[in-house]
């Protein structure tokens, strides 16, 4: 995910861009840069780091001019991987957020016909792609350009010769911001707001052009378009927000695109780790906090589908536990790839002579530098302290490793892999249906969980870690004290809390544990604890609990990806009736890169 915005009219373009850029820094913050034109030539100022580490003095004055607020993903942040990028001649300059898929074809194809690239990033292809097409006219060039991306993209182009700006865009958002003698593109509305309320949404496959007067479209089809112009009513903030009270309900809202861009390009062809390499026969995971969750989870997903054992620890712990003689292949899990923690533990590992992988969400966080391979989440930024996008793309990574495993070490065969595969799939638009569908879960939030003083949570197998994550989700942001259990050891001491004071959310899938899961659900009921079951169809759970709430249908090893995202959803609007501060809950930071 990064930012871009473009700006033409009659006023200087550059303080434009940066407001805009500013405005956008949500979605992408490891470097930004502007371009701008006056008569003669364009100008670049791009920098690694936060915008406000750029130099605007050093860019010539003029009324047009692209910006651009990265996320890496292809080429770590750095000055010369930064956005916007010249062609060979610097005549033209042009922005890009998305995944160019073949970029390395295309780029081996203009590297031998002469063009000469500055950075390692798939987005510099455009440039000299729009290059080799220009023959004077910028339009023509843009449309033979996109023409051989494939991917995604949101793009904006802009020539030395040309009062234009060109943009084209494909499963990446791009907007129009329509104003009086000048107009605006951007990533997003937030950026558009200090200039106009009157936008129009692109859609899939749009090209298009906007000069100070006027804005053309044509669609994939090449016909001329007129897209619907719409008028927002939102603040600034409420926009950067996407429409939503808080970052974290967006980031539980943005759940089926990270699922879909965390396995995009990567279920049937996983080239990022060359496992062969590796002669893997125990795996141990080491991460904290909900990331360490994630891993917990993890240890039942690989051990179902790849027969290997595998352990967990906690980073914090594993630091200084006493080295044990086996050399397991080690797998850190770290969203920011910048705790303190999991970087110690990672060095430790080393030194232990682990052959060592990490799965992070930041590309060039400082975990990757420790470790021997790397595996990318594709959340995009997530800004809520609360983990919620990350650790479900962290899940995802996880299956893909686990099939990748199964099928090397003979565990599954082909047909297995693509029902696994399969399920996947299926598995963005499952959480969208969860998604449409709240009312239920607000209610049992505002009747019954907020007023509570504890809450358990309880679960078993794969859904037993599931269970902790959903009682370390509501401590975190509704500061209600609440704690996982596996449901069978409910009996071995907190059955002496349980009273009709004590809610219990009580997962119950249709698995192996089923019958042992309902006998639990009765002894809580027993108690009187009033119990919320989190379920696949109702069977005869109505009659042992008080409030039930559904997912859609789904095998039992997938189930932790819907469950968890009820349980993000009580902490939410549980925390939402207390007026807690969501997003930022206190006493707790987003990376914690102390010990
Ligand atoms: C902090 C955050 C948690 C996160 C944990 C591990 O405590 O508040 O949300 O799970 O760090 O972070 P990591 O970036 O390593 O996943």
């Amino acid at each position: 995910m990064c930012g871009i915005v473009g700006y033409i009219g009659n006023t200087p373009a550059g303080d434009i861009l940066l407001k805009g850029l500013r405005r956008l820094e949500y979605r992408g913050y490891d470097s930004a840069g502007v371009a701008v034109k006056d008569s003669d030539n364009i100008a670049i100022e791009k920098k690694k780091g936060r915008i406000d580490n750029l130099d605007l003095e050093s860019i010539i004055t003029g009324n047009v001019g692209i910006g651009h607020t990265r996320w890496a993903t292809h080429g770590k942040p750095s000055d010369e991987n930064s956005h916007p990028f010249f062609d060979c001649s610097e005549s033209l300059a042009i922005v890009h957020n998305g995944i160019i898929d073949n970029f390395v074809a295309l780029k081996d194809e203009l590297e031998k016909a002469g063009h000469n690239f500055s950075s390692q990033t798939d987005s510099e292809v455009i440039a000299h792609l729009v290059e080799e097409y220009y023959q004077g006219d910028l339009m023509d060039a843009v449309t033979k350009t996109v023409s051989k991306l494939e991917g995604s993209y949101a793009i904006v182009v802009m020539h030395r010769d040309h009062d234009a700006l060109i943009f084209s865009r494909n499963q990446s958002p791009l907007v129009i911001g329509i104003g009086t003698e000048e107009n605006l593109v951007a990533s997003d509305v937030p950026a558009l707001l200090d200039h106009t309320n009157e936008v129009k949404y692109l859609q899939d496959g749009d090209i298009g052009r906007i000069t100070t007067e006027d804005v053309k479209i044509w669609n994939d089809k090449g016909l001329e378009v007129e897209r619907e112009t719409k008028v927002i009513k939102w603040s600034v903030e409420d926009a950067e927000k996407g429409g939503y009270e808080h970052y974290m309900l967006k980031e539980i809202h943005e759940q089926p695109k990270a699922i879909h861009d965390s396995f995009l390009g990567r279920l049937v062809e996983f080239n990022e780790v060359d496992f062969s390499k590796y002669d893997i026969d125990l795996i141990n995971i080491i991460s904290c906090g909900t990331s360490y969750h994630a891993g917990l989870v993890g240890k039942y997903i690989i051990e179902e589908i790849t027969g290997i054992q595998c352990m967990l620890d906690l980073a914090s712990e594993y630091r200084y536990s006493s080295s044990t003689e086996k050399y397991p292949f080690t797998i850190f899990i770290s969203q920011s790839g910048e705790t303190a923690d999991t970087i110690g533990a990672a060095k430790e590992a080393k030194r232990r002579g682990c052959k060592t992988l990490a799965i992070t969400n930041v590309l060039d966080s400082s975990l990757t530098r420790e470790v021997d391979e790397v595996i990318y989440t594709q959340a995009g930024p997530e800004i809520g302290v609360a983990a919620t996008k990350t650790f479900t793309t962290q899940l995802i990574v996880l299956y893909l490793i686990a099939i990748q495993l199964g099928l090397r070490k003979g565990k599954i065969l082909i047909e297995q892999a693509e029902t696994y595969r399969n399920e996947l799939r299926r598995l963005p638009r499952r959480v969208e249906v969860l998604l449409n569908d709240v009312d239920a879960i607000q209610d049992i939030s505002e009747r019954v969980l907020a007023d509570a003083g504890d809450i358990f949570f309880v679960g078993r197998n794969i859904n037993y870690p599931v269970a902790l994550e959903g009682a370390l989700k509501l401590k975190e942001i509704a500061y209600i004290h609440a704690a996982g259990y596996p449901a069978g050891e409910l009996k071995h001491g907190p059955f002496a809390l349980l009273t009709n004071k004590t809610p219990v959310i009580a997962i119950c899938i249709k698995d192996h544990t089923f019958e042992k899961m309902l006998g639990n659900i009765g002894e809580i009921a027993a108690r009187e604890s009033p119990i919320i079951c989190v379920c696949q169809e109702e069977m005869e759970l109505e009659k042992l609990c008080d409030e039930i709430v559904v997912i859609p249908e789904i095998s039992p090893l997938f189930s932790p990806v819907l469950i968890n995202v009820v349980l993000q959803l009580f902490a939410y609007y549980t925390a939402y009736n207390l007026g807690r501060s969501i997003d930022k809950p206190r006493n707790l930071a987003k990376s914690v890169t102390v010990e």
